[in-house]
């Protein structure tokens, strides 16, 4: 097979941290509030308006709180799980890595009595309509590891009582969100916006407050997950009094990553965008002899990590330490062509590819990606 001629503009297919948006430069940052408190009154107005575009971007209703937090989508997951479980039996969902962290949070580290988990292996969702929404449920909207998103919110009940609690880092302006049927959602900057990484967004229903102010966890809460003084929150989390120091440039990037997804028509734009980059990559799984995707339905296969296997039988005859050999020859020839960075398959996950296609990539790029991608492996296998 002869070697592509062109390589992609951008060879930056890593699912976190992302690629910036097009056109990118340092120049996004130039009215960074550097050198100023960010609780001085433009710095406030700063912060507030992230959370403002935030909102409108994402289209969160008028009675959600939205605040930034500290320890990226981690810190807003734990902050959630510390905060607000142990009031009701939790179901918990897990079908890759992340999802299975927050399994071991709540059951090893939280120990709390009344825990069911849902799991299923990579590629696949567990039963979805074996949860019960009655009860407080864990999930994460887009496994990033496994390329398997929920499609739809149709199983969680409109009147439930417990709270949903919805890690969507890698679904957040990829994927339309059902707000009324979510009660926490997070996510980090450095995902589908290409922002910087560090800060968590953590947003709220009105119910998920109502359990703020009536429950008081059983454990010590640090500072850092504290959201209540007295029994009522915390309100100015949620307008931009941020519990730590937060950096103020990455708040100008990303306040330069939400203006650039208003000025591609918003969450409209962004979700056409992201799934235009699958259907590049689903029109060449579809006439490849060789790679397949892990997610076993279309209606779950994710349109921002997109996660790779390797189908043909040459492949399937060698041994676990074989195969990762040869993605690893494979990834690394890409990288040294510099046509493709960071696409290896997540440590956790079986061995594969995994490629990003959120808004920020452009389909130009992943289809000259895939010309390289079958030179690549034509020539892993022919010097096997
Ligand atoms: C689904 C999911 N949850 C959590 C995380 C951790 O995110 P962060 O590094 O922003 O804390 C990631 C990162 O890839 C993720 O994809």
């Amino acid at each position: 097979m002869t070697k592509p001629l062109q390589a992609p503009v951008r060879a930056e297919f890593s699912s976190g941290p992302c690629a910036k948006r097009p056109g990118w430069t340092n120049d996004a940052l130039k009215n960074a509030l550097l050198g100023r408190s960010h609780r001085s009154k433009p710095g406030k107005e700063r912060l507030k308006y992230s959370i403002d575009k935030t909102r409108e971007i994402l289209g969160v209703p008028a009675d959600y709180r939205i605040g930034i937090v500290a320890a990226s989508d981690t810190g807003a997951v734990e902050m959630a799980l510390w905060s607000l479980l142990g009031a009701r039996g939790v179901d918990m969902l897990s079908w890759e890595s992340f999802g299975a962290g927050w399994v071991t949070d709540v059951v090893k580290q939280l120990k709390l009595d009344d825990v069911r988990t849902f799991n299923a292996d990579y590629g696949k969702l567990p039963d979805l309509n074996a949860v019960d929404t009655d009860r407080d449920v864990v999930f994460t909207w887009n496994g990033t590891t496994s390329g398997v998103k929920v499609p739809n919110a149709d199983w969680i009940k409109a009147d439930r009582k417990g709270l949903t609690i919805c890690d969507a880092t890698s679904a957040a302006f990829a994927m339309d969100l059902p707000w009324q049927k979510l009660d926490v959602v997070t996510y980090s900057w450095q995902k589908v916006l290409g922002g910087e990484a560090a800060h968590g967004m953590l947003i709220l229903s009105p119910r998920a407050v109502e359990r703020l102010e009536s429950y008081t966890p059983a454990w010590p809460m640090p500072k850092i997950f504290r959201m209540t003084k007295g029994g009522k929150l915390i309100e100015g989390i949620f307008t931009g009094e941020t519990i730590n120091t937060p950096s103020m440039l990455c708040v100008e990037d990303y306040i330069d990553a939400l203006e650039w997804a208003d000025s591609i028509g918003g969450l409209t734009g962004l979700v056409a965008k992201s799934e235009a980059n699958l259907k590049v990559l689903s029109d060449w799984v579809a006439s490849s002899d060789w790679a397949g995707f892990l997610a076993e339905t279309a209606e779950t296969c994710s349109n921002t990590s997109v996660c790779l296997k390797v189908t043909d039988s040459w492949f399937a005859g060698l041994d676990a330490d074989a195969q990762a050999a040869t993605l690893k020859k494979l990834t690394s020839k890409l990288d040294a062509e510099g046509v493709a960075y960071d696409i290896g398959a997540y440590r956790d996950a079986p061995a594969g590819l995994r490629i990003w296609a959120g808004a920020t990539v452009e389909a130009s790029d992943l289809k000259i990606l895939t010309e390289w991608l079958d030179w690549a492996y034509a020539e892993v296998k022919a010097a096997a």
